[in-house]
């Protein structure tokens, strides 16, 4: 399965500290935002991995995350000149994605969760079709809404509703088969000028392929797009680091964990960063790895 990490976009709700750097660079807690959809993505088991950056933000993101082969990826980068749209990430992403199923993230999405490699897994290996990922919100008149049957299967979608049928907000996390760059190609611009993620997942709503995987009680889902949600953030990840020393969405810890690097690797890499205190965590899950006989 192919990645896109989509962390494009103007981020106009965080002005004006997004009119000198990304919105997926700022720090949440104590690592960049996009690590966090960068983690998923890792869990989920992606390997080969597109991401879409402003122009402006194409260098930063490729001194943060080069090559991604210190984490045991392939990351690749494209630039959106403009923010046409998030299905506009698979006309960028065509070649990247070719002949094969992927998932696309936006790169102002945290997730997390017990047990969520395993939930990602296991969608990931249900294709043909869609999968897209529901979260109960509070304000469902925000944010695309999907209503389902019993079996998970959509049976309808609305983009920020007025009468919403359900609270069931559709995340910025999507597993598709390989019909969608096809699909995506097809899509016109919305009266807003973009192409819509929605017309995307509307498409195969349309063709009877449309599921929706329930994050239910004991996942957390923040698109920190706004002031307040970042701060949200950062404040339930320090949180969990304070309290129970439990860090999201340190990829250097997935990435040994998951064996994608040596125990040796995720020391080095943590040496890289020793002044810090993540640079202590990820040198410190390395000596625990190191010690359980994982070289
Ligand atoms: P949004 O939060 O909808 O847009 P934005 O990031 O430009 O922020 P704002 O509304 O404050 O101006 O985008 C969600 C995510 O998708 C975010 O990570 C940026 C990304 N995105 C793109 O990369 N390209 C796009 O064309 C769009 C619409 C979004």
């Amino acid at each position: 399965m192919k990645g896109i990490l989509l962390a494009g976009g103007s981020g106009s709700r965080l002005y004006p500290v997004t009119r000198c750097t990304s919105k997926q660079m700022l720090p949440v807690y104590d690592k960049p935002l996009i690590y966090y959809p960068l983690s998923v993505l890792m869990l989920a088991g992606v390997r080969d991995i597109l991401v879409i950056c402003a122009p402006d933000s194409l260098v930063p993101a490729q001194r943060l995350l080069e090559d991604g082969a210190h984490l045991g990826l392939n990351i690749s980068y494209a630039e959106q000149p403009e923010p046409r749209g998030i299905a506009d990430a698979y006309l960028i992403g065509a070649d990247h994605v070719e002949d094969e199923d992927s998932a696309l993230i936006l790169g102002d999405n945290i997730f997390h969760g017990s047990g969520f490699q395993e939930l990602l897994r296991s969608a990931a290996e249900r294709q043909p079709g869609c999968t897209l990922f529901g979260y109960p919100v509070s304000d469902p008149e925000r944010f695309a809404i999907g209503e389902t049957d019993d079996r998970g299967n959509l049976v309808s979608i609305e983009e920020k509703p007025l009468g919403p049928r359900s609270n069931n907000a559709v995340t910025g996390l999507y597993l598709y088969d390989r019909d969608v760059v096809e699909i995506a190609r097809q899509t016109r611009p919305s009266a807003r000028g973009e192409l819509e993620i929605t017309d995307v997942n509307r498409a195969y709503l349309a063709q009877g392929q449309a599921r929706i995987e329930h994050l239910g009680r004991g996942y957390m889902w923040i698109d920190a797009g706004t002031p307040s949600s970042l701060l949200q953030a950062g404040q339930y990840v320090e949180f969990l680091a304070s309290l129970q020393g439990v860090r999201v969405a340190c990829v250097e810890e997935v990435a040994a964990r998951m064996g994608l690097i040596s125990a040796q690797d995720c020391w080095e890499l943590g040496a890289r960063m020793t002044n810090s205190d993540y640079g202590a965590y990820v040198m410190s899950i390395a000596d625990d790895l190191a010690e359980a006989g994982r070289t």
